[in-house]
């Protein structure tokens, strides 16, 4: 039994047991709508990186219902519109296809627009002397290039990007992000709700169960803590441990880098084996001093979520001949199969009648940061709706 005050004060841990999300939040209609409404129109989206978006093209993308385009010209310049003709509504883009002339044209009618967006030609339709072109422009979305790192806002009004719920953007400083290059991709359809999988990945109490060989490899995962300081014990006068076993200094499959380690990193980054940097909703980072992951979020229903992982990593590691992809891959791939086996085991038991909440323990104290960030966002009223 954990005494509130008998942890160290610096310690993260929560001082009480606090509920959960009621499970309508997982399954609820309202729920849902309110979430599509006021978190995914709302929040910065990950929609991928300028390094794997060629100048001189467009690209369909879809979020939160709406179909948008993302549009990088021959000048280097990327934007974003709503994928909807202004002459009547027919979408732009289907596929992923060139700039032509560094034009937009529509597919039905052939209106054409500049790449800032601007409509330029009528086409065969000749309009009347009130008609002012300049009225008939492209919807535009706000884009945001964070270190190549490509991230839209559907709201007119979004929030500024360097604050909070992104914290400490300069974390991954030494990580040369711009360069990096895409090693593999892989995909999980996990039927469980998206705030599932961000519960899931902000607590470790799951990590000796569930990750059997990342408990191996990480001893904080293996006494159910992320990091030291989450023991009941700590104090900041606890000695040091490694935070890899057995001479690792990453998460591949043997424990050795996948190419060369990336050089500006200071010591203290190379000790900690991974730094996590987590955008809500939509992704998180995950730095290895030679490699890093990439897990984008895509709500794709009440109870389904695509799971996207990217590894990047260096140009010269990936022309290396000796370059393995099944040692670098495999270790997280498993880690993820399990992560993804225990969000839909979540799913299903919250489909008892006599689930109403759970509680959360002390050391779930991201999981009660991630409802606190949730409910601000959310409509007031909401959870006593049923
Ligand atoms: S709907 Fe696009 S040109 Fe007619
Ligand atoms: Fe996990």
């Amino acid at each position: 039994m954990l005494h509130p005050g008998s942890v160290h004060p610096d310690s993260p841990l929560l001082n009480r047991c606090p509920p959960t999300l009621p499970r309508e939040a997982y399954r609820d209609p309202a729920w849902y709508a309110a979430e599509v409404e006021h978190v995914w129109k709302k929040s910065w989206v990950y929609v991928g990186r300028r390094a794997e978006f060629p100048a001189g093209t467009i690209r369909p993308i879809e979020l939160a219902g709406q179909r948008l385009i993302l549009v990088h010209d021959d000048a280097g310049q990327i934007r974003a519109f709503h994928n909807t003709c202004r002459h009547r509504g027919a979408e732009l883009c289907a596929s992923e296809s060139a700039l032509r002339g560094g034009r937009i044209t529509c597919p039905y009618h052939q209106w054409t627009y500049d790449a800032q967006g601007r409509l330029i030609s009528t086409a065969f339709g000749t309009p009347t002397s009130e008609f002012r072109k300049e009225e008939h422009g492209l919807f535009p979305v706000h884009l945001q290039d964070w270190r190549g790192f490509l991230f839209v806002c559907l709201s007119d009004t979004p929030p500024d990007f360097t604050q909070a719920p992104i914290p400490e953007l300069s974390k991954l400083a030494n990580w040369p992000l711009e360069r990096l290059v895409s090693a593999h991709r892989r995909e999980w359809d996990m039927a469980c709700n998206w705030k599932i999988f961000w519960e899931n990945f902000n607590e470790c109490l799951h990590c000796p169960g569930v990750h059997p060989n990342l408990s191996k490899r990480v001893p904080a995962f293996a006494r159910g803590i992320n990091a030291p300081n989450e023991a009941v014990d700590w104090t900041p006068d606890t000695p040091p441990v490694p935070s890899l076993n057995d001479g690792a200094c990453t998460w591949t499959v043997n424990g050795k880098s996948c190419g060369p380690e990336f050089p500006d990193l200071t010591e203290a980054e190379r000790a900690e084996g991974a730094g996590f940097l987590t955008f809500y909703p939509t992704c998180y980072i995950t730095a290895h001093v030679d490699f890093l992951r990439v897990g984008t979020l895509k709500p794709l229903g009440r109870e389904r979520t695509l799971l996207t992982i990217d590894w990047l990593v260096a140009p010269e590691t990936l022309a290396a001949s000796d370059f393995d992809l099944a040692n670098l891959v495999d270790f997280v791939a498993e880690v993820v199969d399990e992560d993804a086996m225990a969000c839909e085991m979540n799913q299903r038991g919250l489909v008892s009648d006599r689930y109403r909440a759970g509680t959360l323990m002390p050391q779930e104290f991201d999981i009660a940061y991630f409802h606190a960030w949730l409910r601000a966002r959310l409509p007031e009223g909401l959870e006593m709706s049923k």
